[in-house]
């Protein structure tokens, strides 16, 4: 795979690989800004153990970041999203892209692309991110999905990963700056998918319902619950109030 690398940045392309979030752990220690990316995974993963199906012609990526200690890493779920949603935005001129708590992105509603974070015993932060290109494959998947090709987008895999390296290094900058924390969560914000709306929330151990009323300053879901504000960690986020009907 031929493409262009912010400075700084290194690119390991295989053609089929279990899982480039595994292929990422395996670097040696101290490895940043280092890209995995397959054609095929036979056991790519998704968020709450799910399994990623993953067939040739969609992105499988994964990025290795040092951040010495894991400074921050919660705001790289919304980073990652937000960066995601631009390189999508900029390759596929007219699209419109939505973020859904906490890093799924949807196109007319459908999830097209998913984001797994994982930490290492070694203080890194994992970032595997899965693009529906041309496939969306539907087993397993708790919403329904689409893929860039389907909506009507003829792009690469190539074009995708290469502009999103590109907004992630913009995005990773930007951090850095006093705002950058702000500035990360306010461009997730702009995109945020279904702010006011009703939604179902599955907790790892109960299941709530209210209205979406956005983020707090650290990024957690805030779920009015008839007034009663909730702040939500972790959890699959369902829109419209009977839960898994109107989208993901
Ligand atoms: C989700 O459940 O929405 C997250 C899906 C993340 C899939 C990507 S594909 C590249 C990387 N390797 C994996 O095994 N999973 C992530």
């Amino acid at each position: 795979m031929k493409i262009a690398l912010p400075d700084g940045w290194r690119l390991i392309a295989k053609n089929e690989t279990v899982s480039t979030n595994e292929d990422v752990k395996a670097l040696p220690s101290g490895s940043d800004k280092v890209a995995v990316c397959a054609e095929i995974q036979t056991g790519g993963r998704g968020r709450m153990g799910r399994r990623w199906i993953s067939p040739k012609g969609n992105l499988y990526v994964s990025i290795c970041l040092d951040l010495g200690g894991l400074r921050q890493a919660e705001i790289y779920s919304f980073l990652s999203a937000a960066a995601l949603a631009c390189a999508i935005e900029k390759v596929c001129s007219g699209i419109e892209v939505k973020c859904k708590w906490p890093n799924d992105l949807l196109v007319d509603g459908r999830k097209v692309s998913g984001i797994l974070l994982e930490t290492d015993g070694v203080g890194r932060l994992i970032v595997g991110i899965g693009v529906n290109i041309i496939d969306c494959p539907e087993e397993q998947m708790l919403y329904p999905v689409t893929s860039l090709a389907k909506c009507g987008f003829r792009v690469t895999r190539e074009m995708v990963l290469e502009e999103l390296l590109r907004q992630f290094d913009f995005w990773q900058k930007r951090l850095n700056d006093e705002d950058g924390k702000s500035a990360v969560l306010n461009a997730w914000k702009r995109k945020a998918y279904g702010i006011g709306k009703k939604i179902v929330v599955n907790l790892p151990d109960k299941r709530e319902e209210g209205t979406f009323d956005g983020l707090d300053n650290d990024g957690y879901l805030l779920l009015n619950k008839g007034g009663e504000i909730i702040k939500v960690t972790v959890g699959d986020v369902f829109f419209g109030s009977a839960g898994r009907n109107e989208n993901g």
